[in-house]
């Protein structure tokens, strides 16, 4: 075995070595979706504090991001928030959300919620003053800009719902930015009011409880303040497992984003969380190189994120050599003392069980849970859900009804719990229900998963068990297995004293004879095997598409 590149801080430093979500596994529940607790047909807080004991017993994770859940007229799925301050009334009340929130605690789940700094709705009271004359005293905390030299919009931009990012407003004779729909105007950070404004939101939220949140398209929060055209992607920059509107893919999205004062204001984020003891920062950026996205840990002092998602995970070939190159690539830019988060699937993109088939699917769940990282899973996955395609007049997601885009309600349709009506997730009749549930619901849920012990359930329930009871699986050190023999499987090791703990991923359908040391007793398997110890050293025979924890034997006595 090579060691090859290990992670610098494989072992927590003293400094954050207490910090809970270096532990934890996140599962982001997709609100809307999730379960309808009082019988329109919409999930809510209501259905999702039904749920804690599913999550925190059945399944056994420990922090649920819950899915934007303020006032909204839901054009993005809460995504266009017109009152930060208010929960909107379809998905409860400030008492249910307070509810929730004691109710998870009482069950040792943290809660995060979704913060939204980049745009609010078009219908939020700020916008509304902003938009009302040029003179209004909000008018600078949204970026309104004039005509372009030649009439027409400002610059190039191109929004990631499809179209130009700017928007003609009759009334006052500008154009205002919005990164995403029409409806969600961009606030002007650069103004110091409207961030104070947007930094007390967190203040309400964190101050009422929450554990932490995830923070919307961090990477966009400041822009070119001289507004430069995007330069145009030569050979387009689409990938397919992202889905943006393909207008979006037609220019290098340089000065539209990023620009290096984005850090300052996460900063200014990252202090007012730290005004509250154990409080996480997720930061939602989009693909970009390792040494781009290790900078949003703010630097050596690591005063920016907690945690920026590697969205480059999410688009990787589904490959050993290309995971191994990677994985390798994030764990040497991770700077010291930082520690990742990961995830494999998440509400804007194809669902993993569909990107992968169903066996593979069940390997990623043991990379997944494996690797050296925070793992973030979304609802649903735990099942294997696929995409279910929903028709045209069934759709919400106005990324693709408003601008021809492409729809991600199929990754978002309902959870589904039983093969009662609804498959569980409401009382309403169907065609009320917010999405259609998946056509395979009857057989693919939530009971019927727990019954059998060859579901997709079950190897969760069983890895998230493992995986809680090893110190190695949890925080320890991450390295590779140079050379397994076969260029399909990737095997690491995972070791925190002598704890060893070896992972094996047969990435193909087809069996495979990896040479690795081996010897000791099987914790997880994605096959069947009738001898859960392995003795003989270093012969590894897989199945097609096995992937296996095995707890290593070292000979420690303690
Ligand atoms: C983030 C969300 C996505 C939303 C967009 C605009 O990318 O994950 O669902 O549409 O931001 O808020
Ligand atoms: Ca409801």
């Amino acid at each position: 075995m090579t060691s090859a590149r290990q992670p610098t801080n494989g072992h927590p430093t003293n400094a954050t070595a207490a910090a809970w979500w270096r532990d934890a596994v996140i599962y982001e529940c997709h609100l809307p979706s999730f379960r309808d607790g009082n019988g329109d047909g919409i999930g809510d807080l209501e259905g999702l504090t039904a749920s804690l004991d599913y999550l925190a017993s059945t399944l056994g994770i420990d922090a649920i991001w819950t899915g934007p859940f303020y006032r909204s007229p839901l054009l993005d799925q809460g995504f266009d928030v017109s009152d930060y301050y208010e929960v909107e009334p379809t998905f409860g009340s400030m008492a249910t959300f307070d509810r929730l929130l004691s109710e998870a605690h009482r069950r040792g789940l943290r809660i995060l919620v979704d913060y939204i700094p980049n745009h609010t709705s078009d219908a939020h009271p700020w916008f509304v003053e902003s938009r009302s004359a040029r003179a209004s005293a909000r008018r600078d905390w949204y970026v309104w800009r004039d005509p372009g030299p030649e009439g027409g919009v400002p610059n190039n931009w191109t929004s990631e719902a499809g179209g130009s990012v700017w928007e003609w407003d009759e009334q006052t004779g500008q154009y205002y930015l919005h990164s995403h729909l029409a409806e969600q105007p961009d606030l002007n950070l650069r103004c110091p009011e409207a961030l104070e404004a947007m930094l007390d939101v967190l203040r309400f939220w964190l101050g009422r409880g929450a554990d932490g949140v995830r923070i919307d398209v961090a990477h966009m929060l400041m822009k070119d303040p001289d507004f430069r055209d995007n330069p145009v992607a030569p050979s387009g920059n689409d990938n397919a497992y992202d889905l943006q509107h393909p207008d979006f893919g037609t220019q290098l999205h340089v000065h539209d984003r990023r620009h290096r004062d984005t850090h300052d204001v996460l900063a200014r984020i990252r202090a007012v969380a730290d005004e509250f003891p154990d409080r996480v920062t997720i930061a939602e950026i989009e693909a970009m190189s390792w040494e781009d996205w290790a900078t949003y840990y703010g630097g050596g002092a690591l005063d920016g994120m907690h945690l920026p998602f590697p969205f480059r995970l999410l688009e990787t070939p589904w490959r050993a050599d290309t995971l191994r190159s990677e994985l390798e690539g994030l764990y040497s830019a991770l700077p010291r003392g930082a520690w990742p988060i990961t995830a494999l699937g998440n509400h804007d993109r194809v669902r993993l069980a569909s990107r992968l088939g169903a066996q593979q699917a069940r390997v990623a769940a043991v990379l997944l849970l494996t690797i050296a990282a925070t793992p973030c899973l979304l609802y649903g996955d735990e099942l294997g859900m696929v995409d279910q395609p929903v028709p045209l007049e069934r759709q919400r997601d106005y990324f693709a009804r408003s601008t021809g885009g492409v729809t991600r309600d199929p990754t978002r349709t309902p959870m589904p719990w039983n093969d009662g009506a609804n498959a569980g997730f409401s009382t309403a009749a169907e065609p009320d229900l917010w999405l259609p549930v998946a056509a395979n619901a009857a057989a693919r849920n939530v009971e019927a998963q727990l019954r059998d012990p060859e579901s997709s359930l079950s190897l969760y329930r069983s890895l998230l068990r493992t995986r809680s009871s090893s110190p190695a699986l949890r925080g320890g050190e991450l390295a590779f297995v140079g050379e397994t023999g076969d260029p399909d499987v990737l095997a690491y090791e995972r070791r925190a004293g002598h704890h060893r703990v070896l992972v094996a991923l047969n990435l193909t359908a087809d069996p495979a004879h990896v040479r690795v040391p081996a010897s000791g007793s099987v914790l997880v398997t994605t096959g069947r095997r009738t001898d859960s110890s392995l003795v003989g050293g270093e012969d590894l025979r897989l199945q097609a598409d096995e992937a296996i924890v095995i707890d290593l034997e070292t000979g420690a006595t303690t």
